[in-house]
């Protein structure tokens, strides 16, 4: 799929918007696999997501929504790490909180929300991820969730940085 330079500096543009929003950076503290956070996390989805909707031989895919999708997919805000009553049910409940949240916090379309509510699928497996958009941002969390887990946890602190340096832009 091909876009053109406007195009790419107006995504960028929201891209940078989320990346330097207070409500947003609240999400680094939330630890996740080895090194992330769920901030860095969730740019990292973001950028995954748009790189494999613009390899896509497809034209008529939403950016705008993959990019939103992405980027709020995990905006649950709570750490289960040190919640543990949060633990149980994360898996399936955390899809749901996120999209509560992300609508009470930004102006987003329900088309945004359905993405989030169904990354998570097969796990929630009556949330099945029906629109192209959806499908890219839950095969992109996918991909990145495993690659954060399989990392070893000796380069932790390394890992952080270079993931800081990866997430600074979209393109
Ligand atoms: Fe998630
Ligand atoms: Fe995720």
């Amino acid at each position: 799929m091909k876009i053109t330079e406007e195009q790419k500096q107006s995504l960028e543009k929201i891209y940078q918007a989320f990346l330097n929003d207070e409500k947003i950076i609240r999400m680094k503290k939330i630890s996740m696999h080895r090194g992330s956070n769920c901030y860095i996390h969730s740019f990292r989805v973001a950028k995954r997501a748009i790189k494999r909707a613009l390899g896509s031989f497809r034209k008529n895919i939403n950016l705008e929504l993959v990019l939103l999708g992405a980027i709020l997919h995990d905006y649950y805000l709570y750490d289960w790490r040190e919640d543990k009553s949060k633990l149980h049910g994360h898996g399936k409940n955390h899809p749901y909180i996120a999209s509560e949240n992300a609508e009470k916090d930004f102006d987003i379309p329900i088309e945004v929300k359905k993405i989030i509510k169904s990354h998570m699928w097969p796990i929630n497996f009556s949330e099945y991820p029906k629109t192209r958009e959806a499908k890219i941002v839950s095969i992109a969390d996918k991909i990145v969730s495993l690659k954060e887990a399989l990392t070893s946890i000796k380069f932790k602190a390394k890992r952080k940085d270079r993931y800081l340096e990866h997430i600074k832009s979209l393109f």
